[in-house]
């Protein structure tokens, strides 16, 4: 390799003198996710011209995806802006007025048709936010010792019970037990809450974590980044850089060599001086060994293990009528004979519902939402059988209230048996600490690089962000910091 490295020096010194260098280096993104569209665009700002993206899909924006259903653009991934302060997506979109405050309130049904009074909902409400906000630094008292957002969820579910003023209300707050367990799943992505590690590095950006994009979906960041939106006419030069449908299967002589190979499934080979890798934890988990010739560290494919990677799901309906009041938030409790009939009836995966709300801006869709350990199954089940669930949900607790009518078109998600995403996003996980292993974010994030210093092989997407993974906007920042770094190897 001798040669390679007076190359190198050669180039060094044409570099300080001002005359060629590979100051415009090829760069290979793989992934058009937030993480990858972010790195692109702020290399393009930055006069980067040599960039290909290579997208497996065939569309871009990864766990991003916005399609138009009844009035208006659902999200099948990303839906809400988490917070305000310190939030990437809020600075960029706030001079634009599109999102929307958070709107949700839970009405909490029964499944015996009763509705929850307002006193007993309240105190449920609390019982959930309050174990949601409770952090390291401020753990509950009852749960010092609770390894796992699970076990702790336990111990404060038999207080709240132990604190019912009577019988029915107890009653109530035993049925609310498996809907918190979902309600929190949700919100890290877990399929099983006692592996959700109760110390986590998460930072809660401030102000309303549940802004909405109005029905424009979340999919308008990606616009405004590439600077389609407002004004298209401004916008950079990324489209002719994006190749869809293109599966990269292998990253090879990304250590022995000047320029990384890139092969996807279809034979086509690219070559470029860096790669920068934004497909989720999942992927990763499934084909690292496949993936990287030669492997990857120890170091990294052991973060990789032992990173928690889960899904939810979400079935999104729509309605020829509309029959509920606007902007609807459910919970739905199942009663003890109820859960003997669901499962009689196979239906046990129903437990997993966390709620029902509207579509935004979107009257004649609902979205029922789904987290805990059924997700994959309920990705395998037949669309009929989806379909008689809800009308059976529907009929169960919605019908001694309203005039129903039932769905004419169904949506169901199925991130965790796509092989580009398998899962949503990813969470701490207590196996993946076992052992005193932390920080693993920025162990998937480091860079790697060639035998001559040249780093060859880049880490971006929302698992590498210490501390807003799994989160849109901490994918974005992670392809932002990926972008900075060559840009200063190259500028400085
Ligand atoms: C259902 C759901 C709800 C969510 N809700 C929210 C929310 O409300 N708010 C929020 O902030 N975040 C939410 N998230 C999380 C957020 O969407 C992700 O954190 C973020 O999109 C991750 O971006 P990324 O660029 O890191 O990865 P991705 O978006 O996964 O992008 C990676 C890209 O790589 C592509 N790819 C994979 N393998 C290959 C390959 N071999 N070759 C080429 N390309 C490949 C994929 O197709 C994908 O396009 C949600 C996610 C889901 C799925
Ligand atoms: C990019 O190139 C343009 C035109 O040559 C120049 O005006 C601009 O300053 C450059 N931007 C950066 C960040 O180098
Ligand atoms: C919590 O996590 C930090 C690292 O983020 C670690 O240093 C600390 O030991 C952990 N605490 C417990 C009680 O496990
Ligand atoms: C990846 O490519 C390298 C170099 O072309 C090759 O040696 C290796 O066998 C390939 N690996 C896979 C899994 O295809
Ligand atoms: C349902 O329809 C009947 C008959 O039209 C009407 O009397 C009743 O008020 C309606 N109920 C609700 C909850 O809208």
């Amino acid at each position: 390799m001798w040669f390679k490295k007076i190359i190198a020096i050669i180039f060094l010194i044409y570099g300080t003198i001002g005359l060629v260098l590979p100051s415009d280096p090829s760069i290979i993104i793989v992934g058009s996710g937030p993480a990858g569209i972010a790195a692109a665009t702020k290399l393009l700002k930055n006069n980067f011209t040599k960039i290909k993206i290579l997208e497996a899909e065939n569309r871009i924006g990864g766990r991003i995806n916005s399609i138009k259903f009844g009035d208006a653009y659902v999200d099948l991934g990303a839906q809400f802006c988490h917070g305000q302060e310190g939030n990437i997506v809020y600075s960029m979109v706030k001079d634009f007025d599109i999102l929307r405050p958070s709107t949700h309130k839970f009405q909490m049904i029964r499944s015996n048709g009763e509705k929850v009074d307002e006193e007993t909902a309240n105190k449920i409400m609390n019982f959930a936010e309050l174990l949601l906000e409770a952090s390291e630094e401020d753990p509950l008292p009852e749960c010092e010792n609770a390894k796992s957002v699970g076990e702790c969820l336990d111990i404060r579910s038999k207080v709240l019970e132990d604190s019912s003023k009577n019988d029915k209300q107890k009653e109530i707050f035993s049925e609310a037990h498996p809907w918190a367990k979902s309600y929190i799943s949700a919100l890290d992505g877990t399929l099983d809450l006692y592996d959700l590690d109760y110390n986590t590095t998460y930072k809660t950006c401030g102000g309303d974590l549940g802004m909405n994009w109005n029905g424009h979906g979340y999919k308008t960041i990606l616009e405004i980044m590439m600077q389609k939106y407002p004004n298209p006419d401004h916008q950079l030069p990324i489209d002719n850089k994006i190749f869809l449908e293109q599966t990269v299967a292998n990253i090879s002589n990304w250590q022995n060599d000047n320029r990384v190979t890139v092969t996807t499934t279809d034979g086509t080979k690219y070559e470029a001086d860096h790669v920068i890798f934004t497909p989720s934890v999942g992927v990763l988990k499934a084909n690292h060994e496949e993936l990287f010739t030669p492997a990857l560290p120890a170091d990294k494919i052991s973060a990789i293990k032992n990173t928690g990677f889960g899904a939810i799901l979400k079935v999104i309906v729509h309605f020829n009528q509309r029959w509920y009041e606007n902007n609807p938030t459910w919970a739905f409790f199942w009663t003890a004979k109820d859960v003997d009939e669901l499962e009689e009836k196979n239906l046990e995966w129903l437990l997993d519902m966390e709620g029902v709300v509207q579509a935004e801006n979107n009257p004649n869709v609902l979205v029922f939402w789904y987290s805990g350990s059924h997700v994959p199954l309920i990705e395998t089940l037949s669309e009929a059988t989806i379909k008689e669930a809800h009308e059976y949900l529907i009929n169960k607790f919605l019908a001694p209230h309203y005039n129903v009518t039932m769905p004419d078109k169904y949506i169901r998600t199925t991130w965790f048996s796509n092989p580009n995403f398998r899962g949503t996003y990813s969470y701490e996980s207590v196996k993946g600490h076992s052992g005193g292993q932390y920080n693993l974010q920025e162990k998937l994030g480091s860079p790697l690089m060639n035998e001559d210093g040249k780093l060859t092989l880049l880490f971006a997407g929302e698992a590498t962000h210490p501390h807003y993974f799994s989160t849109v906007h901490g994918a974005i920042e992670s392809g932002y910091r990926e972008a900075d770094r060559l840009i200063e190897v190259y500028t400085k």
